[in-house]
């Protein structure tokens, strides 16, 4: 992220399956003080879907705390045992969602059409997606970020243009290289904007540059508070998504304060 770039900074926590709804609260407790509401940027928490409740009380009229859901179901509603429809979660009070992430991509078999019909439903809800897309160590080792990457965008793009009546003009992206999440390996500066501008660059064949430039694109993989703010001065990063260390108030808060400071 640079003070050039016309799009606003996104600072996102994705908990994974850690903190019920009392240690959400506790979280929240602890966050809001830490973190003093600044309007030139969006915070956002994706807990788990059985904190979202916890979240929005816990919040309060900290309504600057955005809330996601971390998972929809492809489809609109049915027999699916456990499973959450992105209405519901509409329903209930969030305004965001990821697709497309990788622990979802490999642990539930989330394909490229899956993750289509999963950001049409959020689309479709009037909820905002987050679409993740990244390579394996081995996708990379074997020169094939480029590909990888747009393959994964193309698939989304062909079944958004085709069967949703929504645009999908707001766009935000993460790049979540797989190799980075959860090891502590982080990719250099250089390696996010490399990846970066690949993604904008499909995006602009497909959507045209305006519609690419106005494009928000985190980057998420073992961002800590030591390497927030080389990260955001990448070219073409916009923000970032956080795993770990996202988990403790006191680190997620020097990342979206003091990481931010430009
Ligand atoms: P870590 O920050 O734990 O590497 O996780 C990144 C991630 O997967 C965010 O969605």
């Amino acid at each position: 992220m640079n003070s050039a770039t016309p799009r606003r900074p996104l600072l996102a926590a994705n908990w994974k399956m850690y903190k019920g709804p009392q240690s959400t609260a506790a979280f929240v407790e602890r966050f809001a003080p830490l973190y003093s509401r600044h309007p030139d940027r969006t915070v956002l928490f994706f807990p788990p879907a059985i904190s979202l409740q916890a979240f929005l009380d816990a919040r309060g009229d900290r309504t600057d705390l955005e809330v996601g859901i971390q998972d929809v179901h492809t489809a609109r509603e049915g027999a699916h045992t456990g499973a959450i429809s992105a209405a519901m979660a509409a329903e209930a009070g969030v305004a965001w969602g990821l697709a497309g992430h990788s622990e979802r991509r490999r642990e539930f078999n989330d394909d490229d059409r899956a993750v289509s019909l999963k950001l049409c439903r959020l689309l479709e809800a009037g909820l905002r997606p987050v679409l993740c897309v990244g390579e394996t160590l081995e996708e990379r080792r074997g020169g094939r970020l480029e590909a990888v990457l747009t393959r994964q965008l193309e698939a989304v793009l062909d079944h958004v243009d085709e069967g949703a009546s929504v645009e999908w003009a707001d766009r935000v992206l993460a790049y979540e290289p797989v190799w980075a999440i959860g090891t502590g390996e982080t990719a250099t500066p250089s390696d996010a904007a490399e990846a970066h501008g690949l993604i904008r660059s499909v995006l602009a064949r497909r959507v045209g540059a305006a519609g690419a430039l106005a494009a928000t694109i985190l980057y998420g993989g073992s961002v800590k508070p030591e390497n927030i703010r080389e990260l955001l001065t990448a070219d073409g990063v916009d923000g970032v998504l956080v795993g770990g260390a996202s988990l403790d108030p006191d680190s997620f808060a020097v990342i979206c304060e003091g990481g931010m400071d430009r």
